[in-house]
């Protein structure tokens, strides 16, 4: 086993828990040798003592410098500094180790041809689940499987927040307000709420588990700022649990990725899982339904995922990029990512009028859609009473299709919210 040499850009909440790994008694200290590290701030307090090793300014500098074979980013960003340090490394020849998810799901076609036309190899198991080794589960463990579909929580931030008000019956502004205080949200939440972030990781999963390149843009994106208690309860009524999941699958030849709320099933094994956890569930032939749990997030987790990576690399193993049981597969991304069939829960908001509950059943009918539960709740004022509806397997389009005609018929008084239901 050859001991590398690293150089970490990034000392922040990961790349500081990798310098303790890296200084501490474990199999890390073993195979590597910290030559260059560099951040935004040089003088700033550290939790390991750096004054021993060459600091670099410029990240890109350290990124080529010819005193390592690795180079570990850990800034973060899609753009900027740590895209073109990624792209100086892999041109120079050097492995790259990341926890960057947003650069891999919106370049990682482009560096992953930067890394075979020089030799060099990126390694990104800290990018997606944090501590979860999903890649490696995926690229190794599975690798004599066909993926028939991989969903997740991917947002501990979400995750959270849905939690919480389920449990506290609070509304979406006043827990996010907490969840930032308790540094469970960034100040801007916008990546995790609005589904980025789980889009960000889906692209990856997505790229190794079904095949082709990481393709963020074709990913259907919605976030949760739009669920209310009343979604939380409604769906505990019909048995359920509304989880932000993020899920690729195949349908006919093409790949359908979407990031959306959604109910599951009480028993579906993501359905209980709660707080800030992370879980991947993976269904592939042979070995049939897989869950995996644990911190997506933290210090030591990810720091665990990016360690595991840079020991790999010391026993020179090496793989192309997005390689995985998908590999040979060239399946189209889905536009839209509209569902073909599926159940659905849909929130609408009526005024207390005769005749409304008439003219929505109509519509829904003459679209096609068949309700499988239809619950009206009590009015929360003369103008607003909450009505909760479940349709059996449909086509999103058509539901879609009869909203809108709900829509102009102005028999709501909001947007209705529509979520799919899981089993
Ligand atoms: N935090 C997690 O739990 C977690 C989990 C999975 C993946 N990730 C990913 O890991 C990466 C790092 O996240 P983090 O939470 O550790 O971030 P962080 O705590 O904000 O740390 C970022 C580090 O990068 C440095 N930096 C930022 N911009 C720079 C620039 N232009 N030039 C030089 N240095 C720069 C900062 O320098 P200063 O220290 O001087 O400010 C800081 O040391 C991101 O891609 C993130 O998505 C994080």
């Amino acid at each position: 086993m050859a001991v590398l040499r690293i150089g970490i850009a990034g000392l922040g909440t990961v790349g500081g828990g990798l310098l303790k790994l890296a200084f501490g008694r474990g199999p890390l200290a073993a195979a590597v040798r910290v030559t260059g590290v560099s951040a935004r701030t040089k003088g700033r307090a550290r939790d390991v003592d750096i004054s021993a090793i060459a600091w670099f300014d410029d990240p890109v500098a350290l990124a080529k410098s010819p005193e390592i074979d690795v180079f570990v980013e850990l800034m973060g960003g899609s753009e900027g500094t740590a895209r073109k340090a990624v792209e100086a490394a892999l041109a120079a020849g050097k492995h790259v180790v990341t926890a960057n998810k947003a650069l891999l799901a919106e370049h990682g076609a482009a560096l992953a041809k930067l890394a075979a036309q020089n030799g060099a190899e990126i390694r990104y198991e800290a990018a997606v689940a944090g501590g979860i080794p999903v890649i490696k589960a995926l690229r190794e463990g599975l690798a004599a499987n066909h993926i028939n579909a991989v969903s997740g929580v991917l947002n501990g931030t979400c995750n959270y927040i849905l939690t919480e008000m389920d449990v506290s019956g609070r509304g979406f502004a006043a827990v996010l307000a907490d969840a930032q205080r308790l540094g469970y949200a960034e100040a801007d939440p916008t990546l995790d709420v609005s589904g980025a972030d789980a889009g960000h990781k889906l692209a990856i999963l997505s790229a190794i588990a079904i095949g082709g390149a990481p393709n963020f843009a074709a990913m259907r994106l919605e976030g949760i700022q739009a669920i209310e208690p009343i979604d939380l309860e409604s769906a505990k009524f019909l048995g359920r649990r509304v989880k932000l999941l993020a899920k690729t699958s195949r349908q006919g030849d093409q790949v359908v990725q979407s990031v959306r709320p959604t109910l599951l099933a009480q028993d579906h094994p993501i359905a209980r899982v709660n707080g800030p956890l992370n879980a991947v569930v993976i269904d592939a032939d042979p070995v049939g339904r897989l869950s995996l749990v644990g911190a997506g997030a933290g210090a030591g987790p990810t720091a665990s995922a990016v360690a595991g990576d840079l020991i790999d690399l010391s026993h020179e193993d090496s793989r192309p990029v997005f390689s995985g049981p998908g590999q040979s597969q060239t399946l189209q991304a889905a536009k839209g990512g509209l569902l073909a069939s599926s159940k659905f829960y849909v929130r609408l908001r009526v005024p207390d009028r005769a005749g409304t509950i008439a003219k929505i059943t109509d519509t829904l009918a003459k679209h096609l859609v068949s309700i499988e539960s239809f619950l009206q709740k009590p009015p929360e004022d003369a103008a607003r009473v909450p009505i909760v509806l479940t349709t059996q397997p449909m086509a999103e389009h058509d539901l879609l299709e009869a909203l809108g005609e709900l829509s102009r018929l102005d028999v709501l008084v909001e947007a209705p919210v529509l979520m799919p239901l899981e089993d």
